[in-house]
């Protein structure tokens, strides 16, 4: 369909993600998944199983040599949001934090490839492609990034912060390109990630006293990637019910 949006996302196949890409599909955006499962079958649009790109972030080779791949499916050289929403909080055995003391190097660099550095390759690789449609990036950090959690563990939540100065460092590169580069950072979403324990955090640190809904971040990364937020550059938007830890 002429003049219509393009959205790539990692990370489409649940959660905050699948939410996202149901958003986007049903404002009539033409959407692009990335993640390591398939595509399920109940995909709510034709071309979901197309438009899907078999990725696993973990592995950094795979990320830079799927870019061509990327680039076929898109097809007119454009792309006009660019969604980093995959991530990854390993816990331990029983579910707890996993501070310095429990994470080894493999566990920070696994960590470190699917949260930030598989981000930064995206970015760099699809720049081109983000500059011909003017369009904008989305990354997705966490509360965890700027307090101490009571679940996410170190490495978790260093590369949520990290990924959050990435997100000003971007907005500085590419916003003179017309690229504009915003981060939001959800407090506690519904989703599989959330660990168990998680009851007290709503009653006793969210005054809305609830979760919230993947379909309200999907609602604000929609915002950010719209003309109505064109001067909102390098800036990380909190959506968490007013959380405080
Ligand atoms: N839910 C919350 O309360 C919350 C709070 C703060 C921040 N966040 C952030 O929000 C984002 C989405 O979280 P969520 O709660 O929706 O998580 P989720 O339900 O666990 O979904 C994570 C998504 O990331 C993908 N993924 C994981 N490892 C991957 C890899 N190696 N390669 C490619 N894709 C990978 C998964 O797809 P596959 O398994 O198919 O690969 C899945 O689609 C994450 O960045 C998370 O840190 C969530």
């Amino acid at each position: 369909m002429k003049g219509q949006k393009t959205l790539l996302l990692t990370g489409a196949s649940r959660g905050i993600g699948h939410a996202t890409v149901k958003y986007f599909n049903a404002a009539g955006w033409r959407v692009f998944t990335a993640s390591r499962q398939d595509w399920a079958a109940e995909c709510p649009w034709a071309d979901g199983l197309v438009n899907h790109i078999h990725l696993d972030l973990e592995d950094i080779e795979s990320v830079e040599s799927s870019l061509p791949l990327i680039r076929e499916k898109l097809g007119d050289g454009r792309l006009d949001a660019l969604v980093n929403n995959a991530g990854i909080s390993p816990k331990g055995a029983e579910g707890q934090r996993m501070g310095v003391l429990e994470s080894d190097y493999a566990t920070w660099l696994k960590v470190f490839n699917v949260n930030l550095f598989s981000t930064a390759l995206l970015a760099r690789g699809l720049f081109d492609e983000l500059k011909a449609a003017q369009g904008t990036i989305i990354n997705v950090t966490s509360i965890a990034g700027s307090r101490v959690h009571p679940f996410a563990g170190v490495a978790y939540a260093s590369s949520k912060a990290a990924l959050a100065a990435l997100t000003r460092e971007m907005a500085y590169d590419f916003g003179r390109h017309g690229v504009r580069v915003n981060a939001i950072a959800p407090g506690e979403i519904d989703t599989a990630i959330l660990s168990s324990g998680t009851e007290l955090i709503v009653e006793r640190d969210i005054p809305m006293h609830r979760l919230g809904k993947p379909e309200e971040v999907a609602a604000l990364i929609h915002f950010l990637c719209t003309s109505s937020a064109s001067y909102v550059n390098g800036a990380e938007i909190h959506v968490n019910g007013g959380q405080h830890v």
